[in-house]
């Protein structure tokens, strides 16, 4: 890499934790981290997770400090913050990734879904920032990034107490951003579309449904997590110091409209 590139987007020297990193996108982000340079923090609630991206960085010469937490409680981010820091003693970049969803109409929607969904979409990202927060601001500042979600923008049936946890997420974003301005830390989030993973596998996993995605995203396809990785490694790069409090949906043209009903698609296209 030339000097110029290294100066604006390596990660050498950086801690990152990604929280929720051992799913389909934060894997493929994590990878992405570790290559730029960071040294790679990542912690999951299912150790069988974190076990299979052992195998697979190990395979790719890559390495990564893997942390176990439920983060369902306030506890957990403090001890997972306290753990993640004992690492390298500095906690450069954190990443939001842990998400949950339970697809039901609202009329069959329980306190006990609303809570379980809240908890951790949105109430872990709350308090693991707030955690964080002191040691980013003792070491001069640092990066945050959320995952929110197109749904907070789109929404679709049965997603509506996900797609309201999302929304408040990007809210935050801009909230962080400004109450930490003074602690130079940038806080930015991701909106992704419709990604490919198994957390959507009910949504594409037959070729109606798969079908229907390709006509419906206007790049003729859904994302894979590797579409996100440059752009999350753009918002925690160095480049971006001046950038707070921003949202990039990435989502293969969803917000920019729709095609009519009668117009021909363009099959054999590749994008
Ligand atoms: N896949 C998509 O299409 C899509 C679209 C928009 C936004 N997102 C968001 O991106 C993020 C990653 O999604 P993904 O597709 O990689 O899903 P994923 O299910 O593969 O990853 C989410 C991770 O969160 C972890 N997690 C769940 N409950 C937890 C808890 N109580 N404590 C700690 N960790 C917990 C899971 O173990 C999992 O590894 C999520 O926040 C999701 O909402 C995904």
């Amino acid at each position: 890499m030339s000097s110029y590139l290294a100066d604006l987007f390596s990660l050498d020297g950086k801690t990152a934790l990604l929280a929720g990193g051992a799913g389909a996108i934060g894997s493929a982000i994590s990878e992405g981290f570790a290559r730029a340079g960071a040294k790679v923090i990542v912690h999951d609630l299912s150790q069988e997770r974190l076990d299979r991206l052992a195998k697979d960085f190990a395979a790719k010469g890559l390495e990564f400090k893997g942390l176990q937490a439920d983060l369902g409680t306030v506890e957990a981010a403090e001890d997972l913050v306290a753990r993640a820091k004992a690492v390298t003693g500095r906690i450069d970049i954190l990443v939001n990734l842990q998400g949950v969803n339970r697809r039901k109409p609202i009329t069959q929607v329980t306190p006990e879904d609303f809570d379980a969904i809240t908890a951790v979409n949105l109430r872990s990202v709350y308090f693991l920032s707030q955690a964080v927060h002191p040691v980013m601001k003792a070491q001069g500042g640092g990066k945050i990034l959320h995952f929110s979600s197109l749904s907070a923008n789109f929404s679709f049936d049965t997603i509506s107490v996900y797609a309201a946890t999302k929304a408040a997420v990007t809210s935050l974003t801009r909230s962080q951003a400004h109450e930490w301005v003074d602690d130079n830390i940038q806080v930015n989030s991701i909106e992704p579309g419709f990604v490919q993973t198994e957390f959507t596998r009910p949504l594409w996993d037959d070729d109606y449904r798969a079908g229907w995605f390709a006509n419906f995203v206007p790049q003729g396809r859904m994302a894979t997590p590797e579409d996100l990785v440059s752009t999350a490694l753009y918002l925690v790069a160095p480049a971006t110091r001046y950038i707070t409090g921003q949202n990039v949906v990435i989502d293969g043209g969803v917000l920019t409209g729709a095609s009519w009903v009668e117009a021909p698609r363009r099959p054999g296209i590749k994008r």
